[in-house]
């Protein structure tokens, strides 16, 4: 959702702020603009509804003078993509220039409020109050000083309810930039004579690795040679510095059309790297995560708690939670989780799976669990994101950034480390050894199983140009062959606008056959030896009404019955859908190509879903 871009230094902050914008594309955004205090103290703000090559384009866009500014991609909430609605915004007397991402959830209130006090408000936004609101503040301080107006600001945030990250531009402080969040992403870069701010790490990659993390509440006042931290109450407080080890062509293209398609073709390397050193002398190991034979022995409930594809990955792994661990395994979606007043007490391990770490519903399902006793691990990818600091335990999928909204290697990656941690509860209860051990033997298989799939996808390509202008298509599939077919349907729905549905293959009968006609597609997903002539016949059902039918199997199937049968290599049904996938992620690509969509940024979504 929103991007923020900050930078404080000694060259013109203008082209900087637009490269960390561009970066923050991926996010999803309908309106994009930039601040910045020029060395005679004028701020100017240049904004408009589009893109960010609007902006570039933008005919004043020269204004923007100095080496400090903000920048921001919106994506709107309150108020319709506009230039007056996108961000930066002021307050009426141009002393403060704010950009924000999260929702003032009591805007109107104070809103309300200012107006009475005599304020103008020009905008539709929430976060218009949050400028005017320091203006306010700061009519109460002794003084326009540096310290008045970090006061002003924490007197404001004590005000607001919501979430925000929060970047404060203002000529009163022309050579500082002021920032601080609540529940939404932010990280500061530390550079040489210069520093940056950004909504996550990849956006500023190529100016720095070192890193410092804004907890919640915790404010920091940036100069070009300096990074000072309050927290809470103001009281200054030290940080270290991290470095991160990703690199620049972890989040370019290179060579390829899309993110999307590079992210796909990294699977091998995401998946060998998720592993890692996880499997060691036939154990698994993971010494991020530690809990005792006797506490395990008590838990009596799993949930694995996730949004979009990250639920995917929980619920393609639901069923072998089960038969290794003998627990009872519920997959939750997290924005229901948090409001189901659910059955969870300290006897029950709550796992939650999110790519970013960010998204809003994610973390609020994390701190229900924890405050209803339950121990909680975090399955992430994005390195001290807010969910990391929340969970008792956290364990990295080491898929590198991933930059195209439609999720891919996160979700090969997130089943992998799912699978690795089952195996390891199995180990520390001793049971299940056998199918553990086949696992394991099976997962350092993988990575080569995906590339031999990579290395064949013609079939796939062509087909998609088959039925790109199709207008219905429904994923069928069975077990863990459902699960690949729900993650497959989403692919396909949000990167290339078909309507799409996945149902377990014996529901077909049950009501959806009946939209089944000339201009649907059926992918058919059959890896599992038991429930393959089950689902085989389902999908020669549809074929006599007139559908298309694309098969996806690692067993034998007649192809001369179905427009394309496409082989996958053996493996576990537990595993399965590691590899089922990676041909649907392709068939979305290319249907989204052949209808000329813009792949990496579909319409309507944001990449991190960071507000309710
Ligand atoms: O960052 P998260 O894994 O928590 O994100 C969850 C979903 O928003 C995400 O998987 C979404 O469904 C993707 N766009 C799917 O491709």
């Amino acid at each position: 959702m929103c991007g923020i871009i900050g930078y404080v230094g000694n060259k013109e902050a203008k082209q900087i702020l637009i490269n960390g914008l561009l970066r923050l594309e991926y996010r999803g955004y309908d309106s994009a603009g930039i601040a910045t205090v020029s060395p005679d103290n004028v701020l100017n703000i240049v904004k408009n509804k589009g893109r960010i090559k609007d902006l570039m384009e933008n005919k004043n866009i020269d204004s923007l003078k100095g080496t400090v500014g903000i920048g921001h991609t919106r994506w709107a909430t309150h108020g319709i993509p506009s230039e007056t609605n996108s961000h930066p915004h002021v307050d009426q007397d141009k002393l403060f220039t704010v950009v924000h991402n999260g929702i003032i959830e009591n805007y109107a209130l104070l809103k309300d409020m200012l107006i009475k006090a005599g304020y103008n408000f020009y905008s539709q936004t929430d976060t218009e109050v949050v400028p005017n609101l320091i203006n306010y503040n700061l009519k109460k301080e002794k003084d326009q000083s540096l310290e008045s107006v970090l006061h002003a600001i924490k007197v404001t945030c004590d005000e607001l309810e919501g979430s925000y990250a929060l970047e404060i531009l203002s000529p009163l402080i022309p050579n500082y930039l002021i920032v601080t969040r609540r529940n939404s992403p932010l990280i500061i870069g530390s550079g040489h004579g210069e520093n940056y701010v950004s909504s996550d790490i990849p956006a500023i990659l190529s100016y720095t690795n070192n890193f410092y993390l804004l907890d919640n509440n915790e404010y920091a006042v940036i100069t070009n040679n300096s990074v000072e931290f309050y927290n809470e109450s103001l009281t200054k407080i030290e940080k270290e510095v991290r470095n991160i080890a990703w690199d620049m062509s972890a989040a370019e293209k290179e060579g390829f059309d899309d993110y999307m398609l590079k992210e796909i073709f990294e699977q091998p390397k995401s998946i060998r790297e998720t592993i890692g050193s996880r499997l060691l002398n036939g154990k698994t190991n993971l010494p991020d995560f530690e809990i005792s034979e006797e506490k395990l022995k008590e838990i009596n409930k799993i949930y694995i708690i996730a949004c979009g594809t990250a639920m995917h990955a929980g619920l393609a792994c639901k069923r072998l939670y089960e038969h290794l661990l003998g627990i009872e395994t519920v997959v939750e979606v997290a924005s229901e989780f948090r409001y189901k007043d659910p059955l969870v007490d300290d006897k029950t391990l709550c796992i939650f799976v999110s790519q970013s770490g960010e998204t809003a519903d994610t973390i609020a399902a994390l701190r229900l669990a924890k405050e209803n006793g339950a121990t909680t691990i975090a399955i992430t990818n994005v390195i001290s994101s807010s969910i990391t600091r929340e969970a008792d335990y956290t364990l990295y999928t080491h898929a590198g950034p991933e930059i195209a909204v439609a999720s891919t290697k996160a979700y090969t990656a997130q089943i992998i480390l799912l699978t690795i941690l089952a195996i390891n509860l199995s180990e520390t209860l001793h049971m299940n050894l056998v199918l553990g051990t086949q696992l394991k033997q099976e997962l350092v298989e993988i990575p080569s199983k995906v590339e031999k799939i990579l290395s064949n996808i013609e079939p796939i390509k062509n087909f998609a140009s088959e039925v790109y202008k199709e207008t219905d298509s429904f994923f069928i599939g069975r077990l863990e062959d459902y699960a690949a077919a729900l993650e497959g349907s989403l692919k396909l729905k949000e990167i290339s606008y078909i309507h799409s549905e996945a149902y377990p293959a014996g529901e077909l009968k049950h009501g959806p056959i009946a939209l089944i006609e000339d201009n649907v597609t059926i992918i058919g997903l059959i890896t599992n030896p038991l429930t393959a002539p089950k689902t085989l016949s389902n999908v020669e059902e549809v074929l006599t009404r007139g559908a298309k039918a694309l098969v996806i199997t690692n067993q034998i199937v007649d192809q001369s019955k179905f427009d394309l049968v496409y082989t996958i290599p053996e493996i576990s049904e537990y595993l399965s859908p590691v590899l089922s996938v990676i041909p649907l992620q392709l068939f979305a690509y290319y249907i989204s190509k052949e209808k000329g969509l813009d792949v990496d940024k579909p319409r309507n979504l944001a990449k991190s879903v960071t507000v309710e």
